[in-house]
């Protein structure tokens, strides 16, 4: 139960591209094969600010699903699905806004910057700004350890974390709770008893993190003990009560943040991306057409990689040699800028094609995909529920 789970999630809202790869999918594809790993579609987060549109959403979702395939997301290893067919989220979601205080979802910074961004939308909404709680909910429900997301994102992950702790301090507390955990940690044997006891004992008064470590996965790896009891020695450990939501930690994908074509970042809104899925043929004249050091006008005009996105995506496609091969080139005017972007475009060509032939097979078998995600959301919901029971029992919300 104590598996350390990954979870993330991306709002649908349009074509993947390049940028998405580099920027979290390349990494969402190593985590499946080192953790458990769920990831999904947050389709009632892009509700958020589309509702207006639902439509685009709905196209947008399966698009997602299809390239998150092409891209390597294996159903085999990650649980993949969409947000909205787990209604579990929603769940959680209703019953942690009962202890989150308004003036915490107001002090997020995205909830005020996005409103000011996206001027021609009404998001003076209930929905937008419970955004970020919906958001609590989506890793909380899994009791995930992990949050692959930007750096943007962080704040998000914050509230997550106050969240659970409160409440795990609010309705963690049980009578007897100490009593309980004292039994819990005898059935474990008196030589792990004791080693536990000495752990929590170093944590608590030296407040050493690898003591919490060493005490923690002790409990994990203890096969017979009830996911309650192992929840009140977890808890126990720290002095509070049981907990029952595991704080997340956001997990920073190293930035190798892909220029668009011209520049800027890639993002669909700038109008400078080069999609997952795109016809190689478009891909050749972007990159043909992609801007280059403005200084070299002519032929023999040398130039300045450092003034130019092309050598940006050098530094991410091409090996040693041929960015030495760039770097001289440039700068003595011996390669003209469409000689330069040639090993770029193979490049790019090959992998984008490589997603297409994967996409291919999806986009020729809607049921393949649909099997996919119902098996996902049904994976899903299985551990979604061990922790909603919890937190049900938690707020006395046992049925009758
Ligand atoms: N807010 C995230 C974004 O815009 C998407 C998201 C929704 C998410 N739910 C999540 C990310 C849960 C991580 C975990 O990128
Ligand atoms: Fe850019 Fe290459 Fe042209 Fe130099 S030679 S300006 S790096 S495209």
């Amino acid at each position: 139960m104590f598996e350390e789970r990954v979870v993330s999630g991306m709002r649908p809202t349009g074509r993947l591209h390049l940028g998405h790869w580099h920027g979290a999918l390349k990494n969402w594809v190593r985590l499946q094969a080192e953790r458990p790993c769920l990831f999904f579609v947050a389709d009632w987060h892009a509700l958020t600010t589309h509702y207006e549109t639902p439509e685009v959403i709905e196209e947008s979702v399966w698009d997602m699903v299809i390239d998150w395939l092409a891209a390597g997301i294996d159903p085999a290893q990650a649980t993949i699905f969409i947000q909205s067919r787990v209604v579990e989220h929603a769940e959680l979601h209703t019953l942690l806004s009962m202890i989150t205080p308004l003036g915490w979802l107001e002090r997020v910074p995205t909830y005020k910057e996005q409103q000011e961004k996206i001027a021609d939308r009404d998001l003076a909404t209930y929905g937008f700004l419970g955004y970020p709680l919906l958001q609590a909910a989506d890793v909380l429900l899994y009791r995930g350890k992990y949050v692959p997301v930007g750096e943007d994102q962080v704040p998000h992950i914050e509230l997550m974390r106050e969240v659970a702790r409160r409440f795990n301090h609010v309705y963690g507390r049980e009578p007897g709770f100490e009593e309980k955990a004292k039994a819990a940690a005898k059935k474990m044997g008196a030589r792990k008893a004791k080693l536990y006891a000495q752990l929590r004992t170093k944590y608590q008064e030296q407040g050493d993190a690898e003591a919490l470590a060493a005490a923690r996965s002790l409990i994990d790896e203890q096969a017979n003990l009830a996911l309650g009891d192992k929840e009140r020695l977890f808890g126990y450990i720290e002095g509070g009560g049981r907990m029952i939501l595991v704080e997340p930690e956001a997990m920073l994908t190293e930035a190798s943040r892909l220029p668009g074509l011209d520049g800027q970042k890639m993002s669909k809104s700038y109008g400078n991306t080069i999609e997952l899925r795109e016809d190689p043929e478009s891909v050749k004249k972007k990159i043909r057409t992609m801007q280059t050091d403005p200084a070299r006008v002519k032929r023999s005009d040398p130039g300045d990689p450092e003034k130019c996105p092309v050598w940006d995506l050098h530094k991410i496609y091409s090996d040693e040699a041929t960015r030495s091969w760039v770097n001289e080139g440039c700068r003595s005017a011996g390669i003209g800028c469409l000689e330069c972007k040639q090993p770029l475009i193979e490049r790019i060509v090959e992998e984008v094609s490589g997603m297409r032939r994967r996409a291919q097979e999806f986009e020729d078998n809607p049921e393949l995909v649909r099997n996919i995600i119902g098996e996902g959301a049904e994976k899903a919901r299985e551990a979604a529920r061990e922790t909603l029971d919890d937190v049900r029992r938690a707020m006395h919300l046992r049925p009758g």
